[in-house]
């Protein structure tokens, strides 16, 4: 007789790295080239049901509502061979994930779904694990998913193995009063995935240096949060940004992810900082939207001078969020 379904529910929330991940050492594995840091965003989240049932042919996805055939599946059923493969089991999955933010912007959709899907796939099956394991197993899936399964300011250490590259919480999310306002410059597919990205780093003469300076940077950035020093975490967390989009275009082939609106958003932040005291920096991902990561009290004006800048501009904003967890059974 057939065994009966296996589901879970679990929810998991995106992350903004202030000192970037970018390039790994093992493609395969997702064993960065250096250790990163971020706060997870307690508004953007994606949750995930998985049912692992003995009666289907192959892994079925829906995102959203609407069921996937392309990429989007290839990618989760090479994750579910992973899962199966670690968890011993010769079952297909149906899938359903549920985004509250708009994907392929260079807001990390993959981070939250990966995680997300670790969570509810394990849970699933009723396997309990470590907070540690779930971090490894959500790194296979997406390196900066790996970040989003412990709660608030977060550190991924690279590590020198399988075993020991996983991410930890190094303060709870109400430790500091962060808002991330992230400006969408554009809602468009990026042309260039983190994944592939990834893979043309070391192309770049910039990486090595921009690899061997990243722990010292880690080191003062999670310095200054634990200060809550806004001015030292600002210069750093724009440096680091630069840094990693310096190693982008300079790749081969080059990878230019900013808009000309983006541009003009990071000097705006940085006038807004130096000229008005307002306690704001940039950062950005795989993608032009600007994260512009502010003290909640100066929040409001930041967001309302980012409208004026650009009037039609799409923002999002969020504070400081949990990690990754189960939803209970209705
Ligand atoms: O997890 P991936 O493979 O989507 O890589 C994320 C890379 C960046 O978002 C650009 C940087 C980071 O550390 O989140």
């Amino acid at each position: 007789m057939a065994e009966a379904p296996q589901s879970a529910t679990a929810r998991a929330h995106s992350n903004i790295a202030f000192v970037k991940y970018w390039g790994n050492r093992d493609q395969r594995l997702r064993l960065p080239a250096n250790s990163s840091l971020s706060m997870n965003l307690a508004d953007l989240h994606t949750t995930t049901t998985v049912e692992w049932d003995g009666e289907l042919k192959a892994d079925t996805l829906a995102i959203n509502g609407s069921i996937a055939a392309d990429r989007a599946l290839k990618r989760v059923a090479d994750y579910l061979d992973v899962l199966r493969a670690r968890f011993k089991i010769r079952r297909f999955a149906r899938v359903s994930s549920m985004n509250n933010f708009p994907m392929g912007t260079g807001i990390a959709s993959s981070a939250s779904a990966f995680a997300a899907l670790a969570v509810a796939a394990s849970a699933a099956l009723g396997i309990r694990m470590s907070e540690r394991e779930v971090s490894i197993l959500a790194r296979m899936g997406s390196g900066s998913a790996a970040r989003s399964i412990p709660a608030g300011f977060v550190e991924w250490r690279a590590g020198d193995s399988h075993e020991s590259s996983f991410a930890q919480s190094f303060a709870p999310p109400q430790h500091w009063n962060l808002v991330d306002i992230i400006a969408i410059v554009s809602r468009e597919h990026k042309r260039t995935g983190s994944s592939a990205g990834h893979e043309t780093a070391d192309s770049s003469v910039f990486q090595p240096a921009r690899v061997k300076s990243a722990d010292e940077r880690l080191r003062s950035v999670k310095s200054a949060i634990m200060r809550r020093d806004f001015e030292q975490f600002a210069d750093l967390v724009e440096e680091d940004s630069n840094l990693m989009h310096a190693v982008m275009m300079t790749s081969k082939p080059p990878l230019f992810y900013w808009e000309p609106l983006s541009l003009a958003i990071m000097t705006a932040v940085r006038s807004w900082r130096r000229r008005d005291n307002l306690q704001v920096c940039y950062t950005l991902d795989a993608g032009p939207n600007v994260h512009c990561i502010c003290a909640a009290s100066d929040a409001d004006a930041v967001a309302s001078r980012l409208r004026a800048l650009a009037g039609e501009l799409d923002i999002m904003r969020s504070s400081a969020g949990d990690g990754a967890y189960v939803l209970p059974a209705d």
